[in-house]
């Protein structure tokens, strides 16, 4: 495990941008593994900016996102799709069959999920792998208690995300009460993982699972297993480790 210090949050992005960068440099058909949530909005604005100023060409890469709730229509505001598309995916010039997000609206989860694994291992599995991690532990909607040999698949959303992810929604009956997820063994495959954290609020679980016992109660605690994985957190994420 590596761990990368940086002051703040406008520098973990920008250093988090540049990882992903070099790796596109490196491997112009690079497979990302990508992320939602807070903490990669920074990264992504970068890799925007790159991008529209010619330093980046998107046009061999492949794309796979973590996750996705299900039942909701893809256009809704607050589906995974709709993020990935507003922050990124629109301003870039990725070919739209490159990109792949757990499809929301497929009812049957076991299709769902089954073609994602199938589809992971067809464009030759994830050289890279952002991430980042919940207050709980979690990693993508892997949630505290979760198998780690499974690979992508439909989970009930504990009721401590259902009240993190609230604010987000008019009401909790309008909530996706499920997700599909890219399980633990499916992240455990990737060949590089970076994971993102900024703030204080995470010093604690960034602690637990990186100094921790490596164990289901905190998902992210089996990272300490993967043999090419980077910590980067911004000072007040680290500040229990440093
Ligand atoms: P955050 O979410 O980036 O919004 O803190 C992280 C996560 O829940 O995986």
């Amino acid at each position: 495990m590596k761990i990368v210090c940086t002051k703040d949050y406008q520098d973990l992005s920008r250093k988090a941008a540049m990882l992903l960068s070099a790796q596109i440099i490196m491997k112009p058909n690079a497979v990302l593994g990508l992320a939602t949530g807070s903490t990669p909005i920074g990264l992504y604005a970068h890799l925007v900016e790159w991008y529209q100023r010619g330093d980046l060409d998107f046009s061999e890469v492949t794309t796979i996102n973590l996750d996705e709730y299900r039942g909701l229509p893809r256009d809704h505001a607050q589906s995974y799709h709709h993020y990935m598309y507003t922050r990124l995916f629109h301003h870039i010039n990725i070919h739209p069959d490159h990109i792949h997000i757990p499809d929301g609206a497929e009812p049957d989860p076991l299709r769902a999920c089954a073609a994602y694994d199938v589809m992971i291992q067809r464009v030759g599995g994830i050289d890279l792998q952002l991430l980042g991690i919940g207050l709980d532990g979690h990693i993508g909607f892997n949630e505290p208690g979760t198998a780690f040999e499974l690979g992508t698949h439909c989970v009930d959303l504990t009721e401590s995300t259902l009240a993190a992810n609230q604010r987000f929604f008019a009401s909790r009956e309008e909530m996706p009460k499920q997700a599909y997820t890219m399980g633990v063994k499916t992240i455990m495959q990737a060949k590089k993982v970076l994971m993102v954290a900024s703030g204080k609020e995470k010093a604690e679980i960034v602690k637990k699972a990186f100094f921790g016992r490596v164990t289901p109660q905190v998902p992210a605690s089996i990272l300490q297993m993967h043999p090419d994985f980077t910590l980067m957190g911004d000072q007040e994420a680290l500040q229990r480790i440093l």
